[in-house]
């Protein structure tokens, strides 16, 4: 993005093997950044490495595991030096089924990855930072962490929990000079949406129409967005819920925002 410099900055993305968490790793490079990405998909990470140039890391592990997340944080204190940044981008789509349907263990494992593991590497990366008094997180909610979407109700639970740790980190942490900020991304053409629509899951003309700006958005414009909250161009930004989401939460007629074919 034009303007950010992040040179000299570190930043852990968790999720970056694919989508947003892909994308903000180029983008974090890109402006200057040391970048180590984590996934649980090992060669994902070797391949957005391969991609940034030099001196960027790649640290495989599952970041529900409180065990995986600590050699995690130790492995990238260590290839980095101090973190400044983190990014919580990882986490896992709903099964899309009636919730009397659920399974509790498929809602348990939604919650564990993308609750859990954000507040897990928030926890861990914090207390290198409040020692310095300094850092920064970046969290990926959703629109789903904004509005309720039906048959989506562990993720939606989860997201509406992002939302509220990243009030509670910020209102905690702020005083010690780590901000905490959320981006909540309407419908993003990763390969999370790709295959939720492909199986039939979610149809994409429909999500085209419900949204003000007549398409869905490429992982880029949410990744800098991301880039920006981390930025000093953010520095008096704290506790905020951004919607990256073409007006979709903004948007409350009765029909849909665009008319397509
Ligand atoms: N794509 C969208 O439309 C959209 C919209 C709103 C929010 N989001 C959120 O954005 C974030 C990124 O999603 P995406 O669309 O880029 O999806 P994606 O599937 O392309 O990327 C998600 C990454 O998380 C990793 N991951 C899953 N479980 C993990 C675990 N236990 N430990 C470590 N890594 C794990 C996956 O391997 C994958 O690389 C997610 O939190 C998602 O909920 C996505």
């Amino acid at each position: 993005m034009v303007g950010i410099d992040l040179t000299g900055r570190n930043v852990l993305i968790t999720g970056g093997a694919s989508g947003i968490g892909k994308a903000s790793a180029k983008s974090f490079a890109a402006s200057g950044a040391r970048v180590a990405v984590t996934d649980i998909d090992r060669d994902g990470i070797q391949e957005t490495v391969r991609g940034l140039g030099n001196e960027h890391f790649a640290i495989d592990g599952d970041i529900s595991n409180k065990n995986d997340v600590d050699k995690i944080i130790k492995a990238a204190g260590e290839a980095l030096g101090n973190i400044d940044i983190l990014i919580n981008s990882a986490g896992v789509s709903d099964v899309i089924m009636s919730t009397v349907d659920q399974e509790v263990e498929t809602w348990q494992r939604i919650i564990d990855i993308n609750l859990t593991g954000t507040f897990l590497a928030s926890q861990a990366v914090a207390t290198d930072m409040l020692k310095r008094g300094n850092g920064c997180i970046v969290n990926v909610s959703s629109i789903a962490g904004l509005v309720g979407l039906p048959r989506r109700n562990a993720y939606t639970a989860s997201k509406h929990g992002v939302a509220g740790i990243t009030k509670t980190l910020a209102a905690e942490w702020g005083i010690s000079g780590v901000r905490v900020n959320a981006v909540a991304p309407g419908y993003v053409l990763t390969p999370m949406v790709a295959d939720l629509i492909s199986s039939g899951k979610l149809d994409e003309k429909n999500l085209v129409r419900r949204t003000p700006l007549g398409r869905l958005a490429s992982p880029n414009e949410i990744a800098e967005v991301i880039l920006f909250l981390a930025s000093k161009l953010a520095s008096y930004i704290n506790g905020a819920i951004i919607p990256v989401d073409g007006g979709y939460t903004a948007y409350g007629a009765a029909g849909p925002a665009v008319e397509i074919e």
